[in-house]
């Protein structure tokens, strides 16, 4: 039996699956909500959908909680400092997010009186926004019929249509799949259905077929390997640079830190110094590269995986008695590191030299 092709009315099951096992999520409005008269917030939607791309549920919650705390609305986040967003976005990654949604927020304060533009085309035109935010924000937040496709929602329709293209080449065909199925009532929750699905029970390992809402139109399931599916194109292995980082302590308890400069990777968040990260294998993971002569006492090294590349810093310390005058760079109490606009890979730097840098600042 060959099943037929699914169109918008296969999106019923799902609908109704929705309604009764939808997670319960901090920026959702869930159907039992939406029935009592809640209604969604743009900005908690946009800035759901900002820290959901390239990162878990469960990360992102705790700093979805403390930005509407800190910023209850779009103007607040407009007129932050952004020292202060950044600093309050260390730790989720992708900085380049938060610097666009700063910037996002200002243009929604300044040009559109601090609503969102409900159209995948107006929001698009603001700063940050590309095709996957705007369509997830118009679908939930003004439900629209958007295409939003995820890592989930490729799983599901690939496994839905058997599509044996890998991706990334599959992904036109899967969003017409998608558009295809999209109904015209709720597509706001059709588009989260499809997320939770994908989340919950068409995983990427033993999914769990039997509680499936679309099992009986599921092409891999008939071919009996869903797990075969999404295919994906063979992974190039990522590059591997290396460099140094300094991480000088005075005798009260102050590290060193900069500024990394504004464009690029990690641009404005906050670093112990370090080399520059090469290709090259010599040079730049030696303690001629500090930010001044000691002796800068060799503490491990420290590997830390970017999207494009994996690093390898070798981790330098030195104890001095007082500051030391340093360009572009201050003096910050090891308990004050909190604070800081840190990245991941800065607090793994810091925590090889001084194991206790952040259990001590907390306590
Ligand atoms: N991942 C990306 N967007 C999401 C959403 N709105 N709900 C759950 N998971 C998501």
């Amino acid at each position: 039996m060959t099943p037929t092709t699914l169109d918008a009315p296969a999106a019923k099951p799902l609908l109704d699956w929705y309604d009764r096992h939808h997670r319960d999520l901090p920026w959702r409005v869930s159907p039992p909500m939406a029935a009592r008269g809640i209604k969604v917030d743009p900005y908690h939607v946009w800035l759901s959908e900002v820290m959901l791309q390239q990162t878990t549920v469960p990360a992102v919650k705790p700093y979805f909680a403390n930005f509407l705390a800190r910023w209850p609305t779009v103007r607040d986040l407009a007129d932050a400092p952004s020292e202060d967003v950044m600093a309050a976005w260390a730790g989720l990654g992708y900085y380049a997010r938060a610097r666009n949604l700063k910037k996002c927020a200002e243009a929604v304060a300044r040009h559109h009186e601090g609503v969102f533009p409900n159209t995948e085309e107006g929001l698009k035109s603001l700063p940050g926004i590309g095709d996957y935010t705007a369509a997830a924000v118009a679908a939930i937040a003004f439900d629209r019929p958007a295409v939003v496709m995820d890592g989930n929602v490729e799983r599901v329709i690939s496994r839905l249509y058997a599509i044996a293209t890998p991706l990334p080449n599959a992904k036109p065909l899967m969003k017409q799949k998608v558009a295809l199925l999209t109904p015209k009532d709720r597509p706001g929750d059709f588009a989260q259905a499809m997320m939770d699905l994908g989340a919950t029970i068409c995983t990427p390992k033993r999914p769990a077929c039997s509680l499936c809402p679309l099992r009986k139109s599921c092409e891999a399931l008939r071919l009996h390997d869903p797990e075969h599916f999404p295919i994906k194109a063979a992974k190039k292995e990522k590059p591997i640079r290396q460099g140094a980082a300094f991480i000088a302590v005075t005798a009260d308890g102050d590290i060193l830190l900069r500024r990394r400069i504004e464009s690029g990777l990690l641009g404005g968040m906050t670093e112990v110094p370090t080399t520059n990260w090469t290709a090259r294998q010599d040079g730049e993971t030696s303690a001629a590269a500090a930010p001044f002569s000691a002796r800068w006492e060799r503490c491990g090294t420290v590997t830390h995986v970017f999207t494009h590349f994996e690093l390898r810093l070798s981790i330098y310390r030195v104890a001095v008695p007082s500051r030391i005058q340093i360009d572009n760079a201050w003096w910050e109490a090891v308990t004050n590191l909190d604070s800081q606009a840190l990245p991941t890979v800065m607090k793994k730097a810091i925590t090889a030299a001084i194991p206790l840098a952040f259990k001590r600042a907390k306590d």
